[in-house]
């Protein structure tokens, strides 16, 4: 295949290197930024005398017909061009001539493809906190309606203390503002840094204006190492770390839907439509989603530890190892989007059995904190009130009952600073209630959560 580049070379490669060399199955999703990054381009060096005007307009009226061509589907990506940004010159030149091979002054598919995959990291950055704030939304939505719902709060996976299934929930609604906030933090360093006109690595001697080239792209200054520019993909790696750590979130909610769908739990139910069937077994409704979400996790991880694998030892400025960093970024990004537009739905449309979970959270002695709060309360230290709660729940356990349902008079046995007000203390709602301190499970500290993230949302 003959290439733009021939000249030292022939540029007739054999199929095996073009084979390999070619990135245009990847870069393809690119040709919008790689347009709007030409067209900055050209405008740039028309305003600095390193092109005519009108040589200027001809290369961004012929840029914008083959983006309209290629969104319109009229002008197919050819899969045998070497790259996106090969591709895009050379029909350019196709069409407009010799003025088409003007474009190229001043730059260098290194500092292009940086620029080309930074404004993507840009852009889908705003796409996916535009989704997680749905995410928050519907969040906050069913933990609004499950405010009063109690289930047993656990820890190491053992009934621990009562709370609603709102806090539940608002709990990981924390987790993806922690998300939002760390992908609003890694645009900020994006968007301040273009790397265009550092060209192949070293600048070039033509009088560019990076600033404005840069500022008609939406950034707000330039990388100011051109060695640097064409070679840091740091930005790729702080984009992919925040988009693991989202995966990790929505893994560990997907276990819980997971968890909560068994005949064990029996705490949710998923709609048939957001279930799958098995093929042998007719009795079967999984929840695939979630076990998807939970799946795909890994490779996000993978991705993650992919890009760092390109990048360690690398030597300055550009090496095409840096190709192999669009397919696990484009991946993350695509997958990410992909699973939390699940969660949106899932989340919403998921039914909760609340007298399941109510009767799960009367098992295993969850109040039995309260019980020792309760003689607290009384005047006992807490540490003895811890033992005798104990004891007494030894007692129950012995008797077979729950706290709430022993008579006071047997619990006058264990101190007689328990009185007929024991009962009302112990319920599982009041429980809850209590727990009103910042951040608690009872439904004003939660319904306060809720406030917060609807505050957020933009
Ligand atoms: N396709 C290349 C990439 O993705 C573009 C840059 C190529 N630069 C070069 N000197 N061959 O990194």
């Amino acid at each position: 295949m003959d290439k733009l580049w021939a000249g030292r070379t022939a540029g007739t490669t054999a199929n095996l290197v073009d084979e390999i060399n070619s990135s245009i199955a990847v870069d393809r999703r690119l040709y919008k930024r790689d347009i709007a990054g030409s067209i900055a381009h050209a405008k740039m060096m028309a305003k600095q005398g390193i092109i005519g005007q009108r040589e200027a307009e001809a290369i961004i009226s012929g840029l914008k017909g083959i983006e309209e061509d290629i969104t319109s589907g009229k002008l197919a990506i050819d899969p045998t061009a070497e790259d996106i940004h090969m591709f895009v010159e050379k029909v350019l030149t196709d069409r407009i001539g010799d003025t088409g091979k003007m474009l190229h002054t001043a730059r260098s598919r290194n500092d292009q493809v940086a620029l080309d995959t930074k404004m993507y990291c840009i852009e889908e950055i705003d796409s996916i906190d535009y989704l997680i704030d749905q995410l928050l939304k519907v969040l906050a939505d069913k933990a609004e309606k499950n405010l009063e719902v109690i289930m047993p709060g656990y820890t190491h996976m053992q009934h621990a203390q009562p709370v609603s299934f709102a806090q539940h929930l608002m709990a990981y609604a924390m987790m993806f503002d922690r998300d939002k906030s760390r992908l609003v933090d890694c645009k900020k360093r994006m968007i301040e840094r273009s790397p265009i006109g550092a060209c192949a690595l070293a600048g070039t001697t033509f009088d560019i204006d990076r600033e404005y080239e840069a500022s008609l792209l939406g950034f707000t200054g330039i990388a100011m190492n051109s060695m640097d520019a064409v070679s840091d993909r740091d930005h790729f790696v702080e984009l992919m770390s925040a988009l693991a750590i989202i995966m990790m979130h929505t893994s560990r909610l997907s276990e819980e839907i997971i968890m909560w769908a068994t005949s064990e739990f029996g705490f949710v139910q998923l709609p048939d439509e957001y279930t799958t069937g098995s093929s042998i077994m007719p009795q079967k409704k999984n929840p695939d989603v979630a076990e998807l979400c939970r799946g795909k996790t890994g490779r996000v991880y993978g991705n993650l530890m992919s890009i760092l694998t390109t990048l360690k030892g690398m030597p300055l400025a550009y090496n095409k190892d840096i190709q192999e960093d669009k397919e696990p970024l484009f991946d993350s990004v695509e997958t990410v989007k992909l699973c939390i537009e699940a969660f949106i739905e899932i989340v919403d449309v998921m039914e909760v059995n609340e007298k399941n979970m109510y009767e799960s959270a009367r098992k295993g002695y969850i109040n039995a904190t309260d019980l020792a709060d309760y003689l607290v309360v009384k005047g006992m230290p807490f540490r003895d009130a811890y033992n005798v709660s104990g004891k007494i729940v030894s007692y129950c356990l012995g008797r077979g009952c729950a706290l709430e349902d022993l008579p006071v008079e047997e619990y006058k046995q264990f101190s007689d600073l328990i009185e007929e007000d024991i009962h009302q203390r112990l319920d599982l709602r009041t429980c809850v209630e209590k727990r009103n301190s910042a951040g608690g499970t009872s439904p004003s500290s939660v319904m306060k959560q809720i406030e917060y993230i609807r505050t957020i949302i933009d």
